[in-house]
């Protein structure tokens, strides 16, 4: 791969990703990205997708794996679907996501047992009843301009109880704002009885080391992390 190439994705991905802005225009933004989406994402290695999906993996039986219902929460293309897929989730699979655009590449895949376009925010919450799903996963949703950290208690509300909720997140350096409420809320929430954290793992979510120096790209803020939240009892 030339270095080009990866400056270009970076900056399709990245540098034009809207900053400061709500979710409407993180959907716009999505919109237009499906058709690139997973081409850029090869070229930077992302794996988040799988590293998401071997957790989910770890903590089911095989026996669970054949009819667990799951939630893939900001779907996109269906990366993290067809993960799921590949580490043996054989039950069904649905999608949300706020983009018209990246939902339709996810289901032409033929991965997921059904699609919703929605936008997730606290004042427009799931469409889905109480205790829906046995397990939520959630890769690159969570976070700024995306899915706000009000949010996660909505979520634990369609999971079943005792059951999980795995997120990836990438707290880069400009949005050190948003981390301080999203770890805020998760100690909340577990302050409350409502969930516990299980595990977080750091991991390299994406490889940025050959990504020209113009843009000054701090490769630190390639890596991110895997989050392991158990729902405690009935809410
Ligand atoms: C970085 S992409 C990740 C997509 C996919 N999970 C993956 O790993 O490739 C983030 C996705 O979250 C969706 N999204 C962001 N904020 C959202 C919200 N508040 N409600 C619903 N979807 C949202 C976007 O439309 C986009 O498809």
């Amino acid at each position: 791969m030339t270095q080009k190439k990866l400056d270009v994705v970076y900056k399709r991905e990245f540098i034009n990703f809207p900053k400061r802005i709500g979710p409407a225009a993180v959907r716009e933004f999505y919109n237009q990205m499906g058709i690139d989406y997973d081409n850029d994402m090869e070229i930077m290695t992302y794996i988040a997708p799988d590293v998401a999906a071997q957790k989910a993996a770890s903590l089911v039986s095989d026996k669970q794996k054949e009819n667990f219902k799951l939630l893939d929460l900001g779907a996109g293309t269906g990366l993290a679907g067809a993960a799921l897929r590949r580490a043996g989730f054989l039950g069904n699979i649905s999608a949300l996501d706020g983009s018209a655009g990246m939902l339709k590449v996810a289901m032409e895949k033929g991965i997921y047992s059904d699609s919703t376009e929605h936008i997730l925010t606290s004042s427009n919450p799931l469409p889905y009843s109480d205790h829906s799903f046995d397990m939520v996963v959630s890769v690159g949703a969570f976070g700024k301009s995306m899915m706000e950290p009000d949010c996660l208690q909505e979520v634990l509300r369609v999971l079943k109880p005792h059951s999980y909720m795995i997120i990836t997140v990438r707290m880069y350096s400009e949005v050190q704002d948003y981390k301080v409420r999203f770890y805020d809320e998760l100690d909340r929430l577990e302050a409350a009885g409502l969930m516990k954290i299980c595990s977080s793992e750091k991991f390299p979510y994406y490889k940025w080391d050959e990504i020209s120096d113009d843009f000054k790209v701090k490769l630190a803020d390639q890596y991110g992390e895997v989050l392991e939240l158990q729902k405690l009892y009935i809410n």
